[in-house]
């Protein structure tokens, strides 16, 4: 596995390869992989020739007051993990290249950052859509996946991408979870036993919200209050949103019709989860 750091170097390995005619995925990541990022890897794998996954954890997408000097590092640990899946870059893009002194350039998509998260974490997504076109204008990948665990991120990285004819196509696959549902993330490290033991409670209400449609529920408040009232009964969770939302516009809907994502943000102590489903 070759190892990256240096922006130029990517730009033009990526470039070789694809001179070669080989298909290039790419998988944006922060580090700290679980079975989730592999979840990711594994699928470029099967539909790329080359596979590039970054690690960077990106400055830009943290707020002031939010984890970034404790996010979750293990660069070692992570190395072995990719190489062991095969992959043939890792890039670890440099920070002082990448947002140089006197960097100014933002992107930022309208509208869907303003929804669900982005009410928490109101610069959040401008952070990713920057990061996220910089590292496709470095690695130029024909295929770049994601989790839908993020099902936000992932709606605003495929507009950002059809709004900027970038030739690249955004995958999204499914949420990979432990034993118990609780969806997995680097996040859930900071979880304490008594905190991890209450998680789970996020994914059975979600659960639930599946079952009540199956069962013939199509009003949408209902179904939400029995899930608010089912997470309420965990007096370590703080919900910070539940929502049901049009999973293309990602506008509140009342009514259930057509697929419905049933999304939620959650404190668990001073972590903030996340996680949904889609419904119908
Ligand atoms: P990170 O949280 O490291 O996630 C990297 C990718 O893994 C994202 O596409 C995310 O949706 C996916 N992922 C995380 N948990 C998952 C799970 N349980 N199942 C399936 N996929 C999962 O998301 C980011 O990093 C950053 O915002 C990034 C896109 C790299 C930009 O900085």
């Amino acid at each position: 596995m070759r190892e990256i750091k240096r922006l130029r170097e990517m730009y033009l390995y990526s470039l070789k390869a694809k001179s070669h005619g080989k298909k290039v995925g790419f998988v944006p990541t922060m580090g700290a992989l679980h079975e989730g990022h592999l979840s990711l890897v594994e699928e470029a794998k099967r539909r790329c020739d080359i596979v590039v996954v970054s690690i960077f954890v990106n400055p830009l997408q943290f707020a002031p007051s939010e984890d970034f000097a404790r996010y979750p590092r293990n660069l070692r640990r992570d190395r072995q993990l990719l190489k062991n899946f095969g992959v043939d870059v890792l890039f670890l893009p440099d920070a002082g290249q990448l947002y140089p002194p006197g960097f100014k350039t933002f992107v930022e998509v309208e509208s869907l950052p303003k929804k669900m998260c982005g009410r928490t974490r109101p610069t959040h997504f401008r952070g990713v859509t920057t990061v996220v076109a910089k590292l496709f204008s470095l690695v130029n990948p024909d295929l770049a996946f994601f989790g839908e665990k993020d099902f936000q991120q992932q709606r605003i990285i495929r507009q950002m991408a059809a709004d900027l004819n970038l030739p690249v196509e955004v995958v999204a696959l499914p949420t990979v979870r432990e034993f118990d549902g609780l969806a997995m993330s680097s996040r859930n490290a900071y979880l304490n036993p008594r905190e991890r033991k209450a998680a789970p409670v996020l994914y059975r209400a979600l659960s639930l919200a599946q079952r009540e449609v199956q069962g013939g529920e199509r009003d949408v408040n209902k179904i939400l209050f029995r899930l608010r009232s089912l997470i309420g009964s965990e007096p370590l969770v703080r919900l910070d949103y539940l929502l049901a939302v049009d999973p293309e516009t990602l506008q509140e809907v009342k009514q259930f019709k057509g697929k419905v994502l049933f999304a939620l943000a959650a404190y668990i102590g001073k972590t903030r989860l996340i996680d949904n489903v889609v419904v119908g």
